[in-house]
């Protein structure tokens, strides 16, 4: 059965491979906590107070663990009691950190470049590697960098990473993104806090966990007002102090659980699920034939029995359908009756994980036209961004290697619902966002034995 809970320093050390046999319904409950991709950004926006501030809810995840070692890294001061959830942070010393040590931590880590605002004003100046892609797409930085130029930020590209510096106060500007990207508009944010003058954000991102960051940011005495239309207009403010917040539940890690209980044809309570946040997800869940009940405390997901529906679906930026999202479900699409159609438009190579399902007897067909819904911005640019799906197919058990959080996630949902024993392997990349999974996959029934990979 699964290892004993480890803390948090030791994930780097942990052991890589599950063998999952799988074929039998998860049931039980789980408790999810904290957003990963909000905590990491509340994190960050410590930086910028003048007295310490204190986050709860905090999940023990390896990207808590990654970005509370950059912050070490410049002088901030972090406690973290695990079993609690709360984390204290003291800005008091922010110093300059080492670029090849930022880099040596980060590893794939995008947090970094959201450093460089908060150290802006904090130092005048920031560095960070230059960071890379990763395989669900390019994942470029230029509207992060464009950005920091409009503040009036100097941004030299250098043989050993990013040196960015600000030559006076950094400016309020007026600013329209190409797309309302989630990091990006953290980045506007973190930065026009503190810088003189109005800023106006249009096209902005309004993902809940953009809303929390905007919740902490006002406790630190920031002026942020946000309009229908996605439209954020910042008032620049002298001075931030530290906040005490507790962070929103993590809706991705919801939806993930609920997916898996689709899948397998399982009953599990996700303690810590909250509704508003994953309207869209409910109801294309409850589309798909999986019931919920909802109550003050979590969400229920439950396979009714019966056939599931195909459906046709498309993942956006919020309101829309999570892109983060579209990987678990995908797996529980492949036991619908019919064709599902699902085009991703957020992030052009999200359906890598694809090759392993088929492998494991799904029919899925990958396009690169916008199958379905409207044109998105990768429809004549060669990217297999659209899927077909047909069921119900049986999986059978195999041998998969994870290659992303959420692609991995995915795969050990199909080797849950495969009968067989499957080998899922680099598992290690799970715990960058799943607090305790093989703890939860225990509480929930599942047969497993997690073990040293001796091929890596
Ligand atoms: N983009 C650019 N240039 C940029 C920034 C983004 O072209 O400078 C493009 C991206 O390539 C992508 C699109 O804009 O096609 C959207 O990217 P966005 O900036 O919104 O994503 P992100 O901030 O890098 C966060 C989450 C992702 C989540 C996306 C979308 C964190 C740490 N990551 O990424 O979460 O998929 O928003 O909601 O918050 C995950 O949790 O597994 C994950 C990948």
């Amino acid at each position: 059965m699964a290892c004993p809970r480890p803390r948090v320093r030791d994930y780097v050390h942990m052991t890589d491979l599950l063998y999952v046999d799988g074929g039998n319904p998860l049931r039980g409950e789980i408790t999810v906590r904290g957003a990963k991709n909000f905590v990491s950004k509340a994190m960050v926006a410590a930086l910028l107070g003048e007295t310490p501030s204190e986050l709860r809810n905090v999940p023990q995840i390896r990207d808590v663990a990654v970005v509370s070692g950059l912050l070490r890294l410049h002088g901030v001061s972090v406690d973290l009691d695990d079993e609690a959830g709360t984390l204290r942070l003291d800005p008091t010393d922010v110093e300059s950190a080492h670029v090849a040590d930022i880099d040596a931590h980060a590893g794939s880590s995008r947090i970094p470049i959201l450093f460089c605002g908060p150290l802006l004003h904090r130092l005048g100046e920031a560095f960070i590697p230059d960071l890379g892609g990763c395989r669900i797409g390019d994942r470029p930085i230029n509207y992060h960098l464009d950005i920091l130029r409009q503040f009036g930020a100097v941004v030299d590209k250098t043989h050993n990473g990013i040196h960015i510096r600000a030559p006076h106060r950094l400016q309020g500007t007026k600013i329209a993104l190409p797309y309302p990207s989630v990091g990006a508009t953290e980045q506007l944010l973190l930065t026009a806090v503190r810088a003189e003058g109005i800023t106006e954000l249009s096209n902005a991102a309004i993902e809940p966990e953009i809303m929390d960051l905007i919740n902490v940011l006002q406790k630190m005495g920031a002026i942020i007002s946000v309009a229908t239309d996605r439209v954020i207009r910042i008032e620049g403010v002298d001075r931030l102090v530290g906040f005490q917040h507790t962070a929103l539940s993590d809706r991705i890690e919801a939806a993930s659980w609920a997916a898996a209980a689709l899948a397998t044809g399982g009953d599990v309570y996700v303690r810590g699920a909250t509704q508003p946040e994953m309207t869209t997800f409910l109801n294309t869940f409850r589309k798909v034939g999986g019931e919920f009940t909802i109550d003050d405390e979590g969400i229920r997901f439950f396979h009714p029995g019966g056939d599931l529906n195909s459906i046709q679906l498309e993942t956006d930026v919020h309101p829309g359908f999570m892109t983060d999202w579209q990987q678990p479900l995908v797996v529980a699409l492949t036991q619908a009756r019919g064709l599902s159609i699902v085009h991703e438009t957020v992030y052009e190579n999200r359906f890598g994980f694809v090759d392993a399902l088929r492998g494991m007897g799904a029919t899925i067909q990958v396009y690169k036209e916008c199958l379905g819904g409207r044109p998105c911005r990768f429809g004549q640019r060669n990217f297999y961004h659209s899927a077909v799906i047909s069921g119900p197919t049986p999986l059978s058990a195999a041998d998969i290697e994870v290659p992303d959080l959420r692609g991995g996630f995915s795969h050990l949902i199909a080797a849950l619902a495969a009968k067989g024993q499957s080998a899922v392997r680099g598992i290690s990349l799970i715990d960058r966002g799943y607090e305790h999974f093989t703890e939860k996959l225990e509480a929930l029934g599942a047969q497993f034995s997690r073990e040293v990979d001796v091929r890596r």
